[in-house]
């Protein structure tokens, strides 16, 4: 689904990515740990294809064809999806017209299957008239990138943080649509999705099955292995000796 090869990127003149390498195969989940500023974000980003994030060189493959020059629209038409970290506020765009961009569709009404869409990830149907993210709080930002990327239903599905500042309960909510998006098993070997989740905690692993975890230091995969194994790594030793264990292997 995914390959991205020996990646180098460069945002606001600093070399952020460095020659990173990964391969998410179609039907797969992975799992992206790593310490703050170390270039997470920068990745999705870069995958996403926006203009601030110059690639140096290397090379972007999705779904056989090389996305590395290609522009953002042309991405996620081709079928690439992202819940934001830290996503827009828009004013004078609805969180409703987004849920209505993201299905295709040309008419900015609120009906009943939007509100349906809204209220399985328990978003009232008052928000949707709202604008996006205005005044909204950390958790409700957070269902509100959920909603749209149900509407939009992408192939391969970027989610960058989405439980931080989520309380529990709506973590579960989320994992669950999470697991839905994805939706593995239900689907024919084709058409079967992916997914990349950025979390910190890993608490939200709990609820989606990752197939494997990385560790990105400092712009590049240091470690990869098994979500369980790293996961606990992380939690009892922190990242540097995670990485130590895993190179001592
Ligand atoms: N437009 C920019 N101009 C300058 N530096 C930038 C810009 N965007 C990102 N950076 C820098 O790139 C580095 C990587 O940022 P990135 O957001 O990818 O980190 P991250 O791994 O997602 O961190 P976090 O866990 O805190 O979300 C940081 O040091 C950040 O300050
Ligand atoms: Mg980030």
């Amino acid at each position: 689904m995914l390959e991205i090869k020996d990646l180098t990127v460069e945002v606001g003149g600093k070399e952020i990515l460095k020659d990173l390498t990964l391969h998410i195969e179609r039907g797969e989940v992975h799992v992206l740990f790593g310490p703050n500023g170390c270039g997470k974000t920068t990745l999705l980003m870069s995958i996403l294809g926006f203009p601030a994030y110059k690639i140096i060189h290397g090379h972007i493959i999705f779904k056989g064809v090389d996305i590395t020059d290609l522009p953002t629209n042309e991405r996620v038409k081709m079928g690439i999806g992202v819940a934001f970290q830290n996503p827009p506020r828009i004013r004078g765009v609805t969180l409703g017209d987004m849920v209505n961009i993201a299905q295709g569709r040309s008419e900015a009404v609120i009906d009943e299957s939007v509100i349906a869409l809204a209220d399985k990830i328990n978003i009232p149907a008052v928000f949707l008239r709202r604008d996006v993210n205005l005044g909204f709080s950390g958790g409700e930002v957070k269902k509100s990138e959920i909603l749209q990327l149900m509407a939009q239903s992408p192939d391969f599905i970027m989610f960058d943080e989405p439980d931080s500042g989520v309380d529990v309960d709506n973590i579960e909510l989320i994992g669950g649509i999470m697991c839905e998006l994805l939706d593995r098993h239900k689907l024919p070997s084709k058409r079967k999705r992916a997914g990349l989740i950025i979390t910190h905690s890993g608490f939200i692993t709990r609820y989606i099955r990752a197939d494997r975890a990385h560790v990105m230091l400092d712009g590049y995969i240091a470690c990869s292995g098994m979500p369980d194994e790293i996961t606990k790594n992380i939690m009892e030793e922190g990242f540097e000796k995670c990485v130590e264990k895993c190179s001592a292997r």
